[in-house]
């Protein structure tokens, strides 16, 4: 360290006279929370030191020392036992420092053809493709506690709703296999993300790219990247591929949400619907009789906090001119903590679904006394030939009828249903129960026993599960 840099203690200290103000350490450092990238900026070190001595920009056992001191910080940060310095600003410089204290002169040599503006991007690169793959398992598990009720629960028809209010009967199947697809979806979304993550940044160096005799494609191949990025200046200011992966937990939050909303329904007394196990609720501190599914509540509470992190993201690049800016420092934050709360979040839907049971009965009673099966005495005159749009006026006034008269369409007799239309034959009493409604829905993808016992099938063994 030159003498200057002694004064301020910093590894950029040359050009400054003074030591930096406490209140601006505090205020600009990022080692409390991007310490989380200590094990990607290690293993991207690593590469980044071999690629250097391959390209003869160090020697053989410089790298190794490199190597060799890299290893022993990341055991020293897993043990708890590495002191981690506030006024070293970032992961990167408290690694670095530790590296040069630890194995002298060699590690001066590390930031070799490299700044921290590409080291940052390629740092959550590594580290975001890795909680893609962890986030691919927990979105995997979530389907499969959603298949195994959907097992568990063949046959069970409840109504299916549209603006809430009963419109016609489906499978309890059906509706829990609806969320393998959304959380499918997710899955495909995320992995494409991580297509985009997966290009590598160094060498983009901190805006121009470098005169050193650097090989940018030795470093993607040591690192597992698909291709190195193109051009060194979008590189240094790129936060896309961080909005888009934000983008992806905001889309799996608000599925958990919506499916928190109805499990908070489904376990009140007015639907009772389904039972969460005790362990998965918990009690009022004064209403003895309570019993509360703070999980959905909070899980639906969460969308906000996600949906957040991506908001606060997409204006913090808002406007930033090109290329590197201190403000991308604050991705990390709201990358942590959406990824924490997503995680969190699908673990503990995985658990609570397992633990819960479905009260097919209840639901099975909530078929009646909401005509449900109107459209298909609709659909039975269309059979016959008469256009649905007269068909549609025909049965809306026997629904009248009958909420005059209080009773249900399969209460009118034969003869009552053919002083609506003569087309009306005996057989119009298959589809006017609830079960025939359902057996008649057999489009693709419709709710049908048979299209959602082929689905059930095609969701386990997609997810491995017999
Ligand atoms: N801690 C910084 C960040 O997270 C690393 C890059 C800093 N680069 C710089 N030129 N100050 O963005």
């Amino acid at each position: 360290m030159t003498d200057s840099a002694k004064k301020s203690g910093k590894l950029w200290g040359g050009r400054f006279s003074e030591a930096t103000a406490a209140s601006v350490e505090a205020f600009t450092e990022s080692i409390s929370y991007d310490w989380r990238l200590y094990h990607h900026d290690i293993k991207g070190s690593k590469a980044h030191a071999r690629m250097l001595a391959k390209q003869g920009l160090i020697t053989g056992s410089e790298a190794e020392a490199i190597v060799q001191g890299l290893t022993e910080i990341e055991r020293e940060i897993e043990n708890n036992t590495f002191v981690f310095r506030p006024e070293l600003e970032d992961i990167h410089m408290n690694i670095e420092q530790a590296l040069t204290e630890r194995i002298g002169a060699a590690g001066e040599k590390l930031h070799t053809a490299r700044s921290r503006n590409d080291q940052v991007a390629l740092d959550i690169r590594l580290y975001l493709r890795d909680q893609g793959t962890e986030l691919d398992t927990l979105l995997a598990d979530v389907q499969k506690a959603f298949t195994r009720q959907a097992r568990t629960c063949l046959g069970a028809i409840m109504p299916g709703y549209t603006h809430m209010q009963r419109a016609q009967p489906v499978l309890l199947s059906h509706h829990l296999l609806a969320y393998v697809e959304m959380f499918g979806r997710d899955r495909e979304r995320m992995q494409d993300c991580v297509k985009r993550i997966n290009i590598m940044p160094l060498g983009s160096a901190a805006l121009a790219g470098t005169g050193l005799p650097v090989d940018r494609e030795f470093v993607a191949r040591e690192l597992g990247f698909s291709a190195v990025t193109a051009n060194s200046m979008d590189t240094t200011a790129d936060r896309d591929f961080a909005l888009e992966f934000l983008f992806c937990l905001t889309t799996i939050q608000l599925h958990l949400s919506r499916m928190s909303e109805e499990l908070v329904l489904w376990s009140s007394k007015e639907f009772e619907f389904i039972q969460i196990g005790d362990r998965y609720c918990t009690g009022s501190s004064i209403m003895p009789q309570k019993k509360n599914p703070d999980i959905p509540e909070l899980i639906r509470g969460k969308a906000g906090r996600v949906a957040g992190a991506l908001v606060a993201l997409l204006m913090t690049v808002k406007g930033l001119p090109l290329t590197y800016n201190r403000d991308l420092q604050e991705d990390k934050e709201q990358i942590f903590d959406a990824l924490d709360t997503v995680k969190a979040s699908l673990s503990i839907t995985a658990e609570l679904l397992a633990n819960s049971k479905f009260n097919t009965d209840r639901m099975k009673k909530a078929c009646y006394g909401g005509f449900m099966t109107a459209t298909d005495i609709a659909d039975y005159l269309v059979k016959k030939n008469m256009p649905f749009r007269k068909a549609h006026g025909v049965v809306g006034t026997i629904v009248a009828l009958c909420q005059k008269r209080d009773i249900e369409l399969e209460e009118l007799t034969l003869q009552e249903l053919q002083q609506f239309s003569d087309l009306v034959e005996a057989d119009i009493f298959d589809v006017l129960s609830v079960e025939g409604s359902v057996d008649s829905r057999t489009s693709a993808g419709g709710t049908a026993g048979v299209r959602v016992t082929e689905a059930l099938e095609r969701a386990e063994q997609q997810l491995g599960i017999a």
